[in-house]
């Protein structure tokens, strides 16, 4: 929710006089709608001025999300912007690309039967997070009734180190969240606590792949084997659902062997985001089932395509069909060996950033980006008192450079990080050049004599 207006905004924004066209105002409310049109040459420079203000997105190293594509993908995104994916009976093609999406997308993640699996497009991860959640909830509900068992008190077992979209999941649809804390030692959900976690009452449990503050898989079959464990001594059968967010999009090509995806039986349901290592542009996000009958049919809804109807589980109802498309050109345009070199190539520039930064004496890795082309590390304990890591953001950010800092989820709330997201677009000239600039701020802060004041501290949110 927005806060209230800045009261140092001026109520106006001004015009300067060579961008006003005869007869338009020169000033405008701010935060009312002008009583007047305009032309939109006029509207188009105040709001490209205005917008030019915000950060370089290839400089952006704290984001996940896609911000190059060729440029046939961006002639392809303004023929289609104008396309509603709702409307399956108006745009039966791009209807028809995006079940061919989700089916290549299941087909990607070993689902064991094409006919019987089933999955959909959604805007991003957050939403098809909240659809493989929901789909757990109501089988969990259907099942505990059929049995006449109380289905009041449902609870989902994850890792303290869950994207906020799972507390938001648990929030807003009453689910109690149950978080296993990551420490020093069990540095992602690994089944290690599990038991303490789970009852009749667990609908699911979540296992990340490309945890979002540092980037590391989840043993998603090793979470598995502790689930059988579990299932041998109470008789409870405890589904998961992936969130793959980052990773689902990376583990196919690169560490093709790793079973983290439906060859884990109890995989249920998979999600990751298009707009991420999908290398599409931001709105796109994918979800499957392993099959039909974990997908309860009381959330089905139908919508009307090609004089018949199909059925659609979303939480939007209109939303931009043009990322289904730019999704299809990227599958189309670099196949499964385009993708593996991407995905290689940012790995490669983030292995030689992490490899560069863990060589400083100021820090120490928390990981290597050998899991998705993501790390973070911190500031070697007692190294100096005079600066932190967010003092390093806040100068890595008068370069233009975008390096959040943190602190890690409960249990672990003490210690600080900062991680690097390395995306297709980040050269190995870019990366070397913020290496010098990380090593040239550690020399500058190194030569305090006295602790900085406090950095501004980024609302940085996971
Ligand atoms: C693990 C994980 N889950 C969910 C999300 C939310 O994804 P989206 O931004 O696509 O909604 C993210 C975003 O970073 C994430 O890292």
């Amino acid at each position: 929710m927005a806060n209230r207006p800045d009261p140092r905004d001026p109520a106006d924004v001004t015009l300067n006089p060579l961008f006003a066209r005869p007869g338009e105002a020169r000033s405008l409310p701010r935060f009312r709608i002008g009583e007047q049109p305009m032309l939109p040459e006029t509207a188009y420079q105040i709001v490209h001025d205005e917008a030019m203000l915000d950060g370089n997105a290839r400089l952006n190293l704290a984001t996940f999300v896609g911000t190059w594509m060729d440029d046939e993908a961006r002639r392809l995104y303004a023929e289609a912007f104008d396309k509603n994916m709702i409307d399956k009976d108006e745009y039966p093609q791009t209807a028809a690309i995006e079940e061919r999406c989700w089916r290549m997308v299941a087909d990607l993640w070993h689902a064991p039967d094409p006919e019987t699996t089933i999955g959909c497009s959604t805007i991003g991860s957050s939403e098809a997070c909240m659809l493989g959640g929901l789909a757990l909830k109501r089988r969990w509900q259907e099942s505990r009734r059929a049995q006449g068992k109380p289905v009041e008190r449902p609870n989902l077992v994850m890792s303290s180190a869950v994207q906020v979209v799972w507390e938001k999941f648990c929030d807003y649809w009453d689910v109690e969240p149950r978080y296993v804390p990551i420490t020093e030692e069990h540095r992602t959900l690994d089944g290690h606590g599990l038991r303490e976690h789970v009852d009749e009452n667990t609908i699911g449990v979540v296992s990340i792949l490309g945890v979002t503050y540092t980037g590391m898989y989840e043993p998603v079959a090793q979470v598995s084997a502790a689930l059988d464990e579990i299932q041998k001594e109470t008789g409870l059968d405890i589904r998961i659902h992936v969130d793959g967010a980052s990773g689902a999009m990376v583990a196919p090509f690169l560490q093709p062997e790793l079973a983290w995806d439906f060859r884990v039986p109890r995989v249920a349901s998979i999600n990751t985001s298009g707009h991420k290592y999908g290398l599409v542009y931001p709105g796109l996000g994918w979800v499957v089932w392993r099959e039909r009958s974990l997908l309860p049919e009381s959330l089905v809804f139908t919508v009307s395509y090609f004089g018949g109807a199909m059925p659609t589980f979303a939480l939007n109802f209109s939303r931009p069909g043009a990322q289904v498309l730019l999704q299809y050109f990227q599958f189309l345009r670099l196949g499964r060996e385009g993708y593996r070199e991407v995905q290689q190539a940012s790995q490669d520039v983030a292995k030689f950033l992490a490899a560069g930064i863990g060589r400083l004496d100021a820090f120490e890795l928390w990981n290597d980006a050998s899991d998705i082309s993501v790390f973070a590390w911190r500031q070697t304990p007692g190294h100096s008192r005079n600066w932190t890591l967010y003092d390093l953001s806040d100068r890595l950010r008068q370069k233009g450079w975008l390096v959040p800092a943190y602190p890690m989820p409960d249990d672990l709330a003490d210690m600080t990080v900062q991680r690097i997201v390395v995306r297709n677009g980040l050269s190995r000239d870019m990366a070397r050049s913020l290496l010098d600039d990380i090593e040239e701020s550690v020399r500058y802060f190194d030569k305090l004599t006295e602790p900085l004041p406090d950095a501004p501290r980024s609302s940085y949110h996971h």
